[in-house]
């Protein structure tokens, strides 16, 4: 392990613009369950009832999403960023990160303090509420409060639309504009850093692809393996909160002046 954070504080020591790529798993030390580890989301509710089609068919299929987004709402609302956000803002500070792209909804990179503009959310985010018909937006927390004080299906009190918050599930369309950055980002960096991310969701798993079809290093830090291991310049199958933690000390000594 040692030798692997070695060789990644190398390749971040001589990289100057790097492509973040996060999922799920650096949020898991901020006490937020991932979706594909074990007692994962996914092992408590079945994605297939989430997907976007089936969420708007009916009151029914609407209900059953309202109970998942609660209990991981709630998760999320008050989570704080662990080590491994904050090392990210440190790189940021050191003027590497060109971009964090990050599949999460749960702000925690801007509450970590990386740079609004730097941070691409592909996924939306979990903090706002839109109605599908008229567009009028809510803060999460209020339809919590909704949903807490029994209301089972909020709908828009604008139009009696349906609320759904802003992050995006299977089967709907991707933001265009932050997939053409991301994209554009995966074509300038010269090294991408995967944390946390079990890279089978497409398209956004293409972007850390596309990085290393351009040429990009490429270093992964996962508990688990991943599909791109084998493309991957490191690979460090760890909890990211330590490996972080351990790669900033060495990037430190490292960018301190010749050993
Ligand atoms: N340290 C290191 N790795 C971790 C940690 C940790 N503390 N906690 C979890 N992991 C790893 C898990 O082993 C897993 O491989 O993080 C990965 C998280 O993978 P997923 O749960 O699949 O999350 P993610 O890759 O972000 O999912 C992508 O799928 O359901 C959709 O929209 C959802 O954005 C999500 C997308």
């Amino acid at each position: 392990m040692e030798e692997l954070v070695e060789k990644a504080a190398r390749l971040v020591a001589n990289a100057r613009k790097i492509l973040v790529f996060t999922g799920a798993g650096l949020s898991t030390e901020s006490g937020i369950p991932d979706f594909r580890s074990p007692g994962g989301l996914w092992s408590r509710y079945n994605p297939q009832d989430f997907y976007f089609q089936r969420i708007i068919s009916s009151d029914k299929s609407r209900e059953k999403y309202w109970v998942m987004s609660t209990e991981f709402y709630d998760a999320m609302k008050d989570a704080t960023p662990n080590r491994a956000h904050i090392a990210l803002k440190e790189m940021e500070e050191m003027g590497k990160i060109l971009a964090i792209v990050t599949q999460n909804i749960d702000s925690l990179h801007q509450k970590a303090g990386s740079s609004p503009e730097k941070i691409i959310e592909i996924h939306g985010t979990a903090f706002s509420v839109s109605c599908l018909s008229c567009g009028k937006k809510y803060e999460r927390e209020e339809i919590q409060s909704r949903l807490l004080a029994g209301e089972k299906v909020p709908s828009c009190d604008a139009c009696k639309g349906i609320l759904k918050p802003d992050t995006i599930s299977f089967g709907q369309s991707m933001p265009e504009s932050k997939m053409e950055s991301s994209f554009r980002y995966s074509r300038e960096c010269d090294l991408c850093i995967v944390l946390g991310s079990s890279l089978v969701v497409y398209p956004a798993a293409s972007i850390p692809m596309q990085a290393v079809e351009n040429g990009a290093r490429l270093i992964i830090v996962n508990r688990e393996p991943t599909p791109m291991d084998s493309v991957a310049d490191v690979v460090i199958h760890g909890a990211l909160g330590k490996t972080l933690t351990a790669l900033m000390e060495q990037l430190r000594r490292i960018s301190s002046g010749p050993q």
